[in-house]
């Protein structure tokens, strides 16, 4: 199934928490379900989550009550602020919750009730829905012909299919050099402190057969100067106009490491996570978490009672550590600032064009 489904008025997530000892779907009904969901990381990755605020939005469409259109619009509003306040770093967040509202506004300005802007909202999350998947396989074609041959390959966190609606961004490029026979092999970092590397990449790579190494981040170096390694590719939270790259804590560390070792460094990310209003990595909020992740592993404490811990969720590897981008419009290479304006652009057409013919379908029909 998808990470990110609407079935019968609910929204259907895979319970990220729980993998990969169970496989569990649970359901949201409300908005303020979605945002705990976004919140407490049952569903995480920054598609994912941008995915499931869509359908947050959704569903506050939904209990709207008939009345006026201005209350409507304010009550949505007030939707989407709440569901942007669940993670502040994932820009695919606000950029799915932007959209709604844009969506929301448009359809209320033809003058419709709320029984139309809710079929309109619900369209419109599908449709950041179906794009999503359609955007990680382009960016898996994409991202493919820069992976040789029996190349081995390090990667950082979770961007398979559970980060995702469905198949992945920087796993996406490994799942389609491997359906490409390209005997490829990978080295997962762990991902401390949440470990979306040792939890949720290795059971991905496992049930697709792509052979693995399980390492802790500390081990990255040490392979990487026995020649184990031939690149690093991750995924992205925000990538801001100059290239910057907001990804999950450790990210940067790799950055530095493949520098050093002359390895390519390749980020994989839907232009969806570009923030061309913020000019470079250091105006990013960065998400800070519990101190309990850190001092404890599954629920059980690692540290001293008390002790103080930091916990930074998301760091920022700056553009020049970067050897290329890739997104649903191909690889963007250095220099960055107008290479990623011109994919923004490029993939906003292709939305308006996408619309604008699903609309003539419409009236045709
Ligand atoms: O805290 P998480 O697990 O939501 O962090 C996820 C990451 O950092 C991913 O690398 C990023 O969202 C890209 S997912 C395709």
């Amino acid at each position: 199934m998808r990470t990110v489904e609407f079935q019968n008025n609910a929204l259907r997530l895979i319970d990220q928490t729980v993998l990969p000892g169970e496989l569990r779907v649970i359901e949201c009904r409300t908005p303020g379900e979605v945002r705990d969901a976004i919140r407490t990381m049952k569903v995480r990755g920054a598609p994912a989550i941008g995915a499931a605020a869509a359908y947050g939005m959704a569903l506050a469409a939904q209990a709207l009550a008939a009345g006026a259109l201005p209350d409507a619009l304010a009550t949505l509003r007030a939707a989407g602020d709440d569901l942007k306040s669940a993670r502040p770093t994932a820009v695919n967040l606000a950029w799915a919750v932007d959209r709604m509202l844009r969506a929301a506004d448009a359809t209320a300005g033809q003058a419709n009730g709320v029984d139309a802007l809710a079929g309109a909202l619900l369209a419109e999350a599908d449709a950041i829905a179906e794009e999503d998947v359609a955007t990680n396989r382009q960016i898996g074609a994409y991202g493919n012909t820069l992976i040789p041959r029996g190349a081995s390959i390090l990667t950082h966190c979770n961007t398979g299919s559970l980060a995702t609606v469905e198949y992945g961004t920087a796993l996406g490029v490994i799942r389609a050099a491997h359906g490409d026979r390209k005997e490829i092999h990978v080295f997962v970092d762990e991902t401390r402190p949440f470990l979306q590397g040792a939890r949720l990449t290795a059971w991905e790579l496992d049930r697709e057969g792509i052979p693995q190494t399980l390492i802790s981040d500390n081990m990255a170096g040490h392979f990487m100067r026995r020649g184990a390694v031939d690149l690093a590719i991750v995924g992205a939270d925000r990538i801001t106009a100059n290239g910057d790259v907001a990804n999950k804590i450790g990210t940067y560390t790799l950055a530095v490491l493949c520098k050093e070792h002359g390895l390519p460094f390749y980020v994989a990310a839907p232009t969806s996570t570009v923030d061309l209003a913020l000019a470079n990595g250091d105006d990013i909020t960065i998400e800070e978490r519990s101190s309990d992740e850190v001092t404890q592993i599954a629920g059980m404490r690692i540290a001293p009672a008390g002790v103080r811990a930091a916990h930074p969720a998301f760091d920022v590897t700056p553009h020049r550590l970067v050897t290329a981008i890739i997104t649903e419009q191909g690889v963007l290479r250095p220099p960055f600032e107008p290479a990623l304006q011109a994919a923004v652009a490029a993939a906003e057409a292709a939305r308006q064009t996408s619309a604008s013919g699903n609309e003539e379908t419409r009236v045709r029909a």
